[in-house]
């Protein structure tokens, strides 16, 4: 059995839809059966009901300044649906430590930079401004700080002369959408072997 996947966003949602259409080929090791924001406007939801996916928003508003109980509203979507691996995808609000814990080791973030170098926004005009020859992006299993966690696989790209933000962020995008579904596919492979 493949192992069930949610995807967590907040937005455009380009990730989710590379790794949807790489779940989509027949040996791909795992089935992405949720796509989950915390935004009912995020443009994401409707490029994945397009591709197939049921798609559904959990807003954080009715839930006021208690975001554990946003959580549990949203980990009783993942549970209801018998979601074994949650990928954020662009998922733009901090977790707190309860959903964190109760899905320790299926957890994984996707971060635009060479973690733990440029965690929190702006992380590619960051390193333009740094100076930097290099820039990428990192896969990495989610635990209790910001973009932190055991990392999983990074990708890299040159900084060129000139580059603009734009440049470097479409650069790294592309990245994105290669490392994430490889990654994916890594631990679908390791969650799926039969007990020893
Ligand atoms: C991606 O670049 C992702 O790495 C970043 O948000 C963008 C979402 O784009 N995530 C973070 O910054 C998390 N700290 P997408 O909605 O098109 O996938």
């Amino acid at each position: 059995m493949k192992p069930r996947v949610a995807i967590l966003i907040s937005g455009r949602g380009s990730n989710m839809e590379a790794l949807v259409k790489a779940a989509q080929a027949r040996d791909y090791p795992a089935e992405v059966v949720l796509v989950l924001s915390n935004k009912s406007e995020a443009m994401g939801l409707e490029i994945a009901r397009k591709l197939g996916i049921e798609a559904i928003a959990v807003p954080a508003r009715p839930f006021g300044k208690d975001r554990e109980a946003h959580e549990r509203a949203i980990d009783a979507q993942l549970r209801a649906r018998n979601v074994q691996i949650v990928c954020l995808a662009g998922y733009m609000r901090l977790l707190t430590p309860w959903l964190v814990q109760r899905w320790t080791g299926r957890m994984l973030n996707i971060h635009p930079s060479l973690l733990p170098n440029f965690p929190g926004l702006d992380t590619h005009a960051r390193a333009i401004a740094a100076g930097e020859a290099e820039h990428g992006c990192t896969v990495h299993l989610v635990t209790g700080g910001m973009d932190e966690g055991p990392v999983l696989g990074q990708a890299r790209v040159p900084v060129l002369p000139g580059d603009t933000e734009a440049a470097l962020a479409a650069r790294v995008l592309a990245q994105e959408h290669r490392l994430y579904p490889a990654i994916l596919a890594e631990l679908s492979r390791k969650i799926s072997l039969p007990a020893s």
